[in-house]
């Protein structure tokens, strides 16, 4: 018989490694069982390090506190006239008097410390002081926060001024969606529940997802595994387990899904029709007994 000693065999009664200060087997050991039988049967089980831990959680919580007020600031500042930049600005200044630092300034080359993407931009789009908010645009602010290294993601529409119904119906279904998504969140649950509960309505709709740009594993870095899709069906892709955590943010377009990326600065993302776009993100955290919504 060999022996592999990398494996560490945990004892019922040993402290919890999750750090909880219970026995082991008051604590993780039932989901670790679980999680050996899901895998077994050949699902997609996520790997140990995805899960979080008690204490990474609460001080996932703290980074995602600040990015919530930030985007609450935003919310009472934001009118047609202002341009991109002055949001810029705003998300930073707070970030900062709050403590937290921009997740995206610097972030593989992105020079801003929001994305903010107006109408037909799909997601990335840069601030500038030369793009001025205008009556019916709709955009999408997203913010992302770094506090003590951990990490927190979400993201809203607004609409400026007038805008016309159709607009505003793109911004309201793009919301049912995530919403529709989230209740299908919970512990032995599949990934793939919550991507088609998403496209489904989206699509009774009348409008297209996004496919290759998605969510992903989010907290002890910007983004991790899984990637989240939306054109995944039901019982498939990743299992949901107890202290995974990811966001749910699908692009969702008025026309068709194509898209293009702008080769002038490698970043802005624009429908190829020129529809509008709109795209809500919340930070998700699969619980023992459903989920919590992280960061909206
Ligand atoms: N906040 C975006 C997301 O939801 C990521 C933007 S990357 C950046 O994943 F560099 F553009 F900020
Ligand atoms: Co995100």
């Amino acid at each position: 018989m060999i022996l592999n000693n990398n494996v560490k065999v945990i004892g019922r009664n040993d402290p919890c490694p999750c750090g909880s200060g219970k026995k082991y087997k008051f604590c993780h050991q039932p989901i670790d069982q679980k999680m050996m039988e899901f895998r077994r049967k050949g699902a997609i089980v996520p790997s140990k390090k995805l899960l979080k831990k008690p204490a990474e959680i609460e001080k996932i919580k703290a980074s995602a506190k600040i990015n919530v007020a930030v985007l609450d600031y935003v919310a009472e500042n934001i009118s047609a006239g202002m341009s991109t930049e002055e949001i810029n600005m705003l998300v930073h200044t707070k970030t900062v008097e709050l403590g937290g630092i921009p997740a995206p300034l610097d972030y593989e080359g992105f020079p801003k410390s929001v994305c903010t993407s107006i109408n037909d931009v799909v997601c990335h789009g840069i601030p500038s002081p030369d793009e001025i908010l205008k009556d019916g645009d709709i955009i999408n602010v997203d913010c992302s926060t770094i506090l003590d290294g951990y990490f927190s993601d979400s993201s809203r529409m607004f609409c400026i001024g007038n805008v016309s119904e159709e607009n505003k119906k793109l911004v309201e279904v793009t919301k049912k969606a995530v919403e529709l998504g989230l209740k299908e969140v919970k512990p032995w649950g599949y990934l793939g529940d919550m991507g088609q509960a998403v496209n489904d309505y989206i699509k009774e709709n009348g409008y297209s997802v996004v496919e290759d740009i998605g969510g992903h594993g989010v907290g002890l870095e910007f983004h991790e595994d899984p990637f989240v899709s939306y054109v995944t069906k039901r019982g498939t892709d990743m299992l949901l387990v107890p202290g995974l955590m990811f966001t749910i943010e699908p692009m969702v377009n008025m026309g068709k899904c194509d898209y293009y990326v702008d080769e002038s600065n490698g970043w802005i993302v624009r429908t190829k029709d020129g529809l509008p776009s709109a795209q809500w993100e919340i930070q998700v955290l699969v619980t023992e007994d459903g989920c919590e919504v992280i960061a909206w």
